[in-house]
């Protein structure tokens, strides 16, 4: 390309933004994500591929120490619209910790040079909305870069280490995880969180922008199958290790009522996690028309018959052994002919995994010796618990990373 091609590339790369792409317009917005990271590949030389890696952590390492300091939910407090900018004095004050002058300086350069902030003069900064997302303790945007910080990226770095002291096996023996390995406790991942209330409220938070970010399983999956002919004395949908609640949140908006008076209730909807996350679930995150109930999901299930029961990114995170006992304590409790069980997990394709799935494969290897699973592999763990698929529900579009697995017993 010549140099005037350049300069018209450039214009024309930096004309886009959600407004030329359109607000709403979601698997577009994908797309061109997905094109820029491929655009960088053709233009980076391998040593800055290699070297961006390092600003990657670099960046990570200032973010989690400005959480440290309070210093993005000061920022948030004391934010408002009209006077946006702040002195590296005012954000000195914002800080909860005291912090050297200088110190922070460096820690907000590299924030602004990963554009988390912007700087609008010397020692002037502006938030942005990622910042003010950062400093709000009701964002999940907070609570992942508390769980990233903390939790992932230390298990991340273990890897190798472990990787090497067990002669490169496929790490599948969740009593033997990496994440016990990079931890002196050596408790796994779940049994750490319920020893650490603020880390599980970050854990759970972190899953619920997952599960945001990702299609509703509730358009890709037609619930009106659900529905019909459903007993409403019974459970319609029994969310199993459903976290949050946002899942069975969807189904309720979608079926059941809108909270208007005399909107019939067509049986129960049940949420189920451990106990400390249910709590939690309890506390803020779910309407009062969903049940909620502690439940170990390698013990009996209690609730039978229901119509259905969604296992949501669950599976994933157990070995073939674990996710089979799991899949025969809920068969156990379906009812042949009437009960569905919905696999709401990602199929990993056989060739052109997106980074996002082949970085949950590797997230899954170091957090719990587990991992994600290709369509074959889905249907052989189901079928040697008595289920048989009736529908693999994915989306057509390339974006999307969930699939849902409608299966019944044989
Ligand atoms: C990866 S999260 C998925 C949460 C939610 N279904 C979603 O898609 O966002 C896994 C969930 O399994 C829960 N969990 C782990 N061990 C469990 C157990 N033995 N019994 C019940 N739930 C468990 C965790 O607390 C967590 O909420």
């Amino acid at each position: 390309m010549n140099p005037n091609g350049a300069t018209d590339a450039i214009k024309s790369i930096d004309a886009i933004n959600l407004e030329s792409i359109g607000r709403d317009a979601e698997n577009e917005r994908r797309q061109t994500i997905a094109a820029a990271y491929r655009l960088l590949a053709r233009l980076e030389t391998p040593f800055e591929q290699m070297w961006k890696y390092t600003a990657t952590l670099n960046t990570m390492a200032a973010l989690q120490t400005l959480i440290d300091l309070g210093l993005w939910q000061g920022w948030k407090e004391d934010h408002v619209d009209s006077e946006p900018e702040k002195s590296l004095d005012d954000l000195l004050k914002c800080c909860r910790h005291p912090c050297d002058k200088e110190l922070l300086r460096r820690l907000l350069r590299i924030m602004s040079a990963a554009c988390l902030i912007e700087q609008v003069g010397p020692d002037r900064h502006r938030p942005t909305l990622t910042s003010l997302a950062l400093g709000d303790e009701k964002d999940v945007v907070a609570h992942t870069a508390m769980v990233t910080g903390a939790q992932y990226t230390a298990s991340a770095m273990n890897l190798p280490k472990f990787l090497a002291e067990t002669q490169y096996q496929q790490p599948l023996d969740p009593k033997n995880t990496n994440f016990m390995d990079a931890n002196a406790d050596r408790l796994p991942l779940f049994a750490f969180l319920q020893t650490d209330p603020s880390a599980q409220a970050h854990f759970v938070c972190a899953m619920k922008g997952l599960s945001q970010r990702k299609r509703p399983w509730t358009e890709l999956y037609d619930t009106k199958v659900l529905v019909d002919g459903h007993d409403a004395t019974r459970p319609l949908l029994v969310d199993i290790g459903g976290g949050h609640g946002l899942d069975v949140t969807r189904m309720l908006e979608r079926h059941c009522c809108t909270g208007d008076d005399g909107d019939p209730l067509l049986g129960d909807l049940v949420l189920q996690d451990l106990p400390d996350v249910v709590a939690l679930a309890k506390e803020k995150v779910v309407s009062d028309r969903i049940k909620v109930m502690a439940h170990d999901f390698f013990q009996p299930q209690p609730l039978k018959g229901a119509r259905a029961y969604l296992l949501r990114s669950v599976l994933h995170d157990w070995n073939d052994e674990k996710a089979h006992d799991i899949l025969r304590m809920t068969a156990a409790a379906m009812e042949r002919g009437y009960s569905k069980l919905l696999v709401c997990d990602t199929v990993l394709p056989a060739t052109g995994a997106s980074l996002d799935l082949a970085s949950a494969d590797i997230m899954m290897m170091h957090l719990h010796s587990a991992r994600e699973r290709p369509e074959d592999e889905w249907r052989r763990l189901l079928e040697r618990a008595g289920l048989t698929v009736v529908k693999m529900w994915c989306d057509v579009s390339t974006t999307s990373t969930d699939t849902v697995i409608e299966a019944e017993l044989v």
